[in-house]
């Protein structure tokens, strides 16, 4: 008694799938893990400075701790470490605890707390990309990998992997190239020993009035 409909809905199904084949939908926005580490190779350019292409550096990232740390092999050629300590070419780090971002030097052992959250300088959402435009797939090599665009001033380029949604580059025009290495990607909260203030850091020890910290606070 139903056969009827039955064979209408088979039909309504076999022209869906058909339909499906000849539009792909985009995929939806990346979200970022709650919490992940990955480390990366970097080429950075800083006017006058120069640029190197040689730049190796491990991205931390735990929303629930509200926490975030970048270690750099060198501050050379980031523009915030940069203007602390005069072009120097030493380890630097930004950490970002407790809605204060810090510069630290640690083969110096000099830390100061470059500007705050609501300067602007706090974390990434997960969500941050969740209006970036989807450039297109590439599949160059054989992973293939979805391509953004997050808008800003200039065009931030992001990469994740298509199948594993794991990050793969970050790419600030014109001047700041991560290439993350995604067999080292680790999802899962961060160890809060990572993100401990080291003991010469102070929150009322501020970033010198000449650095660009000045200019974000
Ligand atoms: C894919 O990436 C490679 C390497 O970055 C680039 O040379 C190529 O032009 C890209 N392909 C497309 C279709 O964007
Ligand atoms: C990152 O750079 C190091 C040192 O130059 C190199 O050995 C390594 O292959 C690079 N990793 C990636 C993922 O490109």
């Amino acid at each position: 008694m139903y056969g009827y409909q039955v064979i209408f809905l088979l039909i309504i199904a076999i022209l869906n799938s058909d339909y499906s084949l000849f539009i792909a939908a985009d995929p939806t926005p990346p979200v970022w893990p709650v919490a992940f580490q990955e480390t990366f190779n970097e080429t950075s350019t800083l006017p006058v400075v120069g640029t190197s292409s040689n730049i190796q550096g491990t991205y931390y990232y735990d929303y629930e701790q509200k926490s975030v740390r970048i270690d750099r092999t060198t501050g050379k050629y980031d523009r915030y470490c940069s203007s602390v300590k005069y072009f120097q070419d030493t380890p630097c780090t930004h950490l970002v605890v407790n809605g204060l971002r810090y510069l630290v030097f640690p083969k110096l052992n000099s830390c100061c707390m470059c500007c705050t959250a609501e300067d602007g300088c706090g974390m990434l959402k997960p969500d941050w990309l969740s209006d970036a435009t989807f450039i297109g797939y590439n599949t160059t090599t054989p992973v293939k990998y979805q391509v953004w665009d997050k808008k800003g001033l200039q065009d931030n380029f992001y990469w994740q992997v298509d199948a594993t949604q794991i990050p793969y580059i970050i790419d600030q025009q014109p001047n700041d190239l991560m290439i993350f290495d995604v067999t080292s990607f680790k999802k899962g909260s961060i160890d809060p020993s990572i993100f401990a203030l080291p003991s010469y850091c102070s929150k009322d020890h501020k970033c010198p009035l000449l650095s660009v910290c000045t200019i974000a606070r």
